[in-house]
């Protein structure tokens, strides 16, 4: 009693009131903490916009850099954590480890437990959480391609240590590419927060039963994981590949996206709020000509990618229901130029994300939100007697 309907997928239900992300999908504008996208990613640096996030402001110069420090001091994980890489299969997807290795923190630092926050204890998990992420994510690449794992560098700011761990090899110096670097920067800021998105949400309800910060976390990477959220940044190059081997017909795959007998989508398609087009695309597509051209990259899946959006955006079927291109539609083109292993995709997108994660939980938390509990309505049967097995 006291609700009249459902909203199964929650298309128009206000879980929560926050003042992290703003976001107008007519119009498409997003904003953190009222900052516009399009300043940030040109403008900020990760950790600067993950403090920006977290605690609500820009950081001034000594904030910045105790903030990074404590980020930089926390990067190495657990020795007896790299036991735990020895265990998982050869293939194992970086997203399975990620998240599980994240929950493992949970055991080795287990304070976080602590029902009762305390500020101290949460940006201590905080700074451990932003910094480990980052080498257990890049440690599962290593371990993936039976590469010895390496160790993060103190002297390197975060995007230039996460690159040295995926791919410095100990028998040469490892040069980092500025373009790179700043490639990088500007891809995990336009991640970093979505309002309540899949993910999001998730990370707010587990975290809402008073779960431990790395246990609401690593449901979240579970949340991104699926194809229809974070994970459709794997699955748009491995279709536009697909195209590609096929003979780089676009306009079957649109054809097939619109058949209602198949179940199969345009990945990197479509939006739950979007409805005009998605900032963080246009700002990809524009950054991602540009690292191309540095690089002196020359992708084929770019060409295919451009072609499979002119024929879906002039198709009625796409414009009808407002289907554009969204953050995932590009990413994965700007993240292969830069080096990033097609299976790593979606764990940069969780590693982005992961500021936005935190950001949300701590609201939550400080807010002292209840507990999680949606309702449903009952559709199933009405009372009926137990028959014993051998009278069914
Ligand atoms: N290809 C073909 N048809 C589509 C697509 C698509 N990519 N997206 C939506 N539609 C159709 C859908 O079949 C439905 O048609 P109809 O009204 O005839 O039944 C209509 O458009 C509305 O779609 P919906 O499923 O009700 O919309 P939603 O808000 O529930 O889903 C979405 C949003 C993002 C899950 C969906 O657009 C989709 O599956 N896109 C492809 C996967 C993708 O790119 N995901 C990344 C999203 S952005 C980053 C992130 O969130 O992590």
């Amino acid at each position: 009693t006291g609700f009249i309907t459902s909203d199964t997928g929650y298309k128009s239900t206000g879980a929560t009131r926050s003042a992290i992300t703003f976001l107008n999908g007519e119009k498409g504008i997003l904003r953190y903490r009222g900052y516009p996208i399009e300043q940030l990613a040109s403008q900020s640096d990760f950790l600067e916009v993950a403090y920006l996030l977290i605690y609500g402001d820009l950081p001034g110069k000594e904030e910045l850099e105790s903030f990074t420090h404590g980020i930089t001091r926390h990067t190495l994980i657990h020795e007896d954590m790299k036991k735990l890489y020895e265990g998982y299969p050869e293939k194992a997807h970086p997203m399975g480890v990620l998240a599980s290795m994240i929950s493992a923190l949970s055991t080795f630092y287990p304070d976080a437990h602590n029902t009762q926050l305390h500020p101290e204890q949460v940006n201590l998990t905080i700074r451990r959480l932003i910094a480990k992420s980052a080498t257990i994510a890049a440690w599962s690449y290593r371990k993936s391609q039976g590469f010895p794992i390496m160790y993060p560098q103190n002297r390197l700011d975060y995007c230039a240590n996460f690159l040295h761990m995926m791919f410095a090899l100990p028998t040469e110096e490892y040069e980092i590419n500025p373009t790179v670097v700043k490639a990088l920067n500007t891809l995990l800021i336009l991640h970093a927060d979505h309002e309540q998105n899949c993910s999001t949400s998730t990370v707010r309800i587990a975290g809402s039963s008073h779960a431990s910060l790395y246990a609401a976390i690593s449901s979240g990477v579970c949340a991104l994981w699926g194809p229809l959220h974070g994970g459709a940044n794997q699955k748009v190059i491995e279709m536009l590949e697909h195209i590609r081997r096929e003979g780089g017909d676009v306009k079957k795959m649109v054809e097939k996206a619109k058949d209602k007998d198949s179940d199969f989508r345009l990945m990197g398609f479509g939006h739950r709020v979007y409805k005009n087009f998605d900032p963080r695309a246009k700002i990809i597509k524009k950054v991602s000509d540009e690292v191309l051209n540095e690089l002196g990259v020359d992708d084929p899946l770019l060409e295919i990618a451009t072609s499979l959006e002119e024929v879906a955006l002039n198709d009625s079927y796409f414009v009808d229901r407002k289907l554009y291109p969204n953050v995932d539609f590009y990413s994965g083109i700007l993240y292969r130029a830069i080096g990033i292993p097609t299976e790593m995709f979606t764990v940069m997108f969780a590693l982005g994300r992961l500021p936005g994660w935190i950001a949300q939980w701590k609201e939550m938390r400080d807010n002292n939100e209840p507990i999680s509990r949606p309702r449903q309505i009952y559709v199933g049967p009405t009372e009926r007697d137990y028959v014993p097995l051998e009278k069914r």
